[in-house]
């Protein structure tokens, strides 16, 4: 009886909430205390399908980092040695994250993987209980191969944490490598004769969100990054700081892709709802969340743009109302998406044999942002000489066309506010290797628009975003014969919906809604053998409310739909689930793999 009676009790922790409406209490908005319930160890999880090789046993497993991150806030990250296994035979390889933790926190945090300075691995963490929280993400890598190949270079991992007298949380870390020997030869046979390849694209597809076919992975990978004294991102605190690297590339370089890792943070973590600076001023408010709701990283090689993200709004563990994540976390907190550009136009630049400098800046951003990015590179073996080099030259580098629109309407608290921003560009190069002479154009769309409205005094809030990106990359022979083409549609909108009110025994109380959603649909096709593709639909549906007492909650309750759809050519999965006030109510999941890889 005792034993129930204490599975009964609430256990009150503190969390923090960032997300407060301004209208009733900017003293709130960075500082209010959740409550969470939790007994035993809770297992947190994003809902995502499984690797296609994930029912293999790996051929080799290599645990490469076993560590505790205890108050590690303002520290340097952790490194270890990397070398692969010996006499391992490996063609997949997926990064195995597993961390626990027990205590009383203040934040979620943010954790990486780097390996040799190339971003790897990017996690938020849930806000653990004191009963404990644990979670595990493995990660196909395999499109990192060149670097894991190496030996004797460094494997950082950074997670900045704060323990003290109140905060006790303690992060326990495993990184595990796991290695697979896939036989590619061993998925069913299939009269189309590009299956192999078109199976081994699905493999290389990344989760949620890629820009382009890696039918390979690069055979070097250059780190655009920091020196990693405070990790390897590039800390940025202003839309007036550029930051990056000056890089030469080999000269035999035929292809190049940018993959550009950035999260959120502090000011700016939830940096889609932040309302106008004149907003901020007319009313007086103390709050720092400004700057409008539009952000865009842009990169440039030397003085011109050649892209941009606008990153898909991952909200951390703790956002928005902590009792959403609890135990099923928002798409993408487990692990970032990136973001790929395709750079083989602007080879003709890159391949003069002089040092160019890549970087990023954050239009508009507020501090801080989290941004690296890897390089990868594709280089023409046969073409090793000095005389034999790859020749490459912009033909088209068009003039990217921006059209934006901003609009604010207030009167006192409430009114409303949009952003529209309209981005088209079209880029075209030829690149001479031993493969011949082929051109690539890269065209792109990208739509985004941004609504805040404010009733009531501010206490209610909603905000409607939506992203829409279209990426078409095609490659043509010197004749004009087409050799490839790839389009890529993601979108993805957002609504979030806030109402806060003074309760009559002095909470406050905030009920909240909110909508997110990941669509992406690829197509790929060789010369004129067909084409492929692959969908994704990735939404997630949240209701709940919370009470707030002098900065803590002393109530609350939060529902999470998840309806996650993949359509490959390979494999089909789906997964519906229901999540309420910590606990799973419904989860049903379907699989199906037509590729069912051997292993050797
Ligand atoms: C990590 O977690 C997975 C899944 O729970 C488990 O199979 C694996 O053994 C764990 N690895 C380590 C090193 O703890
Ligand atoms: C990490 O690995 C060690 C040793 O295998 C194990 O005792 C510990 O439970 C693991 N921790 C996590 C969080 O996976
Ligand atoms: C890596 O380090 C080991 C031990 O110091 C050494 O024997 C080996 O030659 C090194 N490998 C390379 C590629 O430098
Ligand atoms: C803001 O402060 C100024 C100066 O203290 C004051 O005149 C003005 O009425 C205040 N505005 C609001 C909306 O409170
Ligand atoms: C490559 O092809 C483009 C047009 O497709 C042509 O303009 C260029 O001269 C060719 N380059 C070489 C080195 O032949
Ligand atoms: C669980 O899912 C089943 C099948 O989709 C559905 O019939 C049922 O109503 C769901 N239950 C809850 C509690 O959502």
């Amino acid at each position: 009886m005792m034993v129930n009676l204490f599975f009964f009790m609430m256990i009150i922790i503190f969390i923090i909430s960032r997300f407060i409406n301004v209208g009733l209490s900017s003293s709130l908005e960075h500082d209010s205390h959740l409550l969470k319930r939790g007994v035993v160890q809770q297992k947190y999880l994003e809902i995502t399908r499984p690797l296609p090789f994930a029912n293999l046993t790996p051929s080799c497993t290599l645990p490469i980092l076993t560590h505790d991150f205890g108050n590690t806030m303002g520290l340097p990250p952790i490194s270890v040695d990397y070398t692969p296994p010996e006499k391992c035979c490996w063609k997949h390889v997926a990064l195995q994250f597993n961390a626990s933790c027990k205590g009383v926190h203040e934040y979620d945090r943010i954790a990486a993987v780097w390996l040799d300075g190339v971003d790897l691995f990017r996690t938020s963490t849930p806000e653990p209980t004191v009963n404990g929280v644990f979670w595990t993400v493995t990660k196909d890598v395999t499109r990192y191969s060149s670097l894991l190949v190496k030996e004797n270079i460094s494997l950082s991992v950074m997670l900045e944490n704060l323990v003290d007298d109140v905060y006790t949380g303690v992060y326990h870390v495993n990184v595990t490598f796991l290695y697979y020997d896939i036989d590619d030869m061993g998925v069913p046979l299939s009269s189309r004769s590009n299956r192999k390849l078109r199976l081994v694209d699905d493999v290389f597809v990344d989760n949620r969100i890629r820009g382009d076919k890696q039918a390979t992975a690069a055979d070097l990978i250059m780190p655009i990054s920091g020196n990693g004294g405070e990790g390897f991102w590039f800390r940025i605190q202003s839309d007036s700081e550029l930051h990056g690297k000056s890089v030469i590339i080999p000269k035999n370089t035929y292809k190049a892709v940018m993959e550009i890792c950035v999260s959120f943070h502090g000011y700016d973590e939830f940096w889609y709802s932040n309302p106008p600076d004149s907003y901020i001023r007319a009313n007086n408010l103390t709050s720092q969340r400004g700057h409008g709701a539009y952000r865009e990283v842009l990169l440039n090689i030397d003085e011109n743009l050649v892209g941009s993200v606008v990153p898909f709004p991952v909200i951390y563990p703790g956002g928005i109302n902590p009792l959403y994540w609890d135990p099923v976390v928002s798409i993408g907190a487990f692990d970032h998406p990136s973001y790929d550009i395709e750079l083989t136009p602007f080879l003709g630049v890159l391949l003069d044999g002089e040092s160019h400098f890549l970087w990023f800046k954050v239009v508009d951003c507020l501090p801080f942002w989290l941004v690296d990015a890897n390089l990868h590179l594709w280089v023409d073996k046969q073409y090793t000489g000095s005389d034999c080099q790859v020749q490459a030259k912009i033909i088209d580098s068009g003039t990217p066309d921006l059209e934006m629109e901003r609009s604010s309407d207030f009167e006192g608290l409430d009114g409303s506010c949009e952003v529209e921003m309209k981005r088209k560009s079209q880029y075209r190069g030829w690149v001479k290797s031993s493969a011949g002479n082929l051109t690539t154009t890269v065209s792109r769309q990208l739509k985004f628009k941004n609504k805040i409205k404010f009733h009531d005094k501010g206490n209610e809030k909603k905000v409607k975003q939506k992203v829409k990106e279209k990426i078409e990359i095609s490659v043509a022979s010197e004749r004009g014969i087409k050799i490839s083409h790839t389009s890529l549609k993601r979108k993805y909108p957002l609504t979030i919906t806030t109402k806060s009110s003074k309760e009559d025994d002095g909470t406050i109380s905030m009920l909240s809604e909110l909508e997110n959603e990941l669509c992406e649909k690829k197509k790929w096709s060789e010369g004129d053998s067909g084409s492929c593709s692959s969908s994704l639909k990735n939404g997630q549906k949240c209701k709940g409310r919370m009470n707030v007492q002098d900065n803590v909650v002393v109530q609350g309750e939060a529902t999470t739909e998840q309806s996650y759809s993949y359509n490959g050519e390979a494999s089909s999965y789906s997964q519906e689930i229901t999540a309420a006030n910590g606990r799973l109510i419904n989860d049903t999941a379907n699989y199906f793999n037509l590729a069912s890889f051997s292993t050797m």
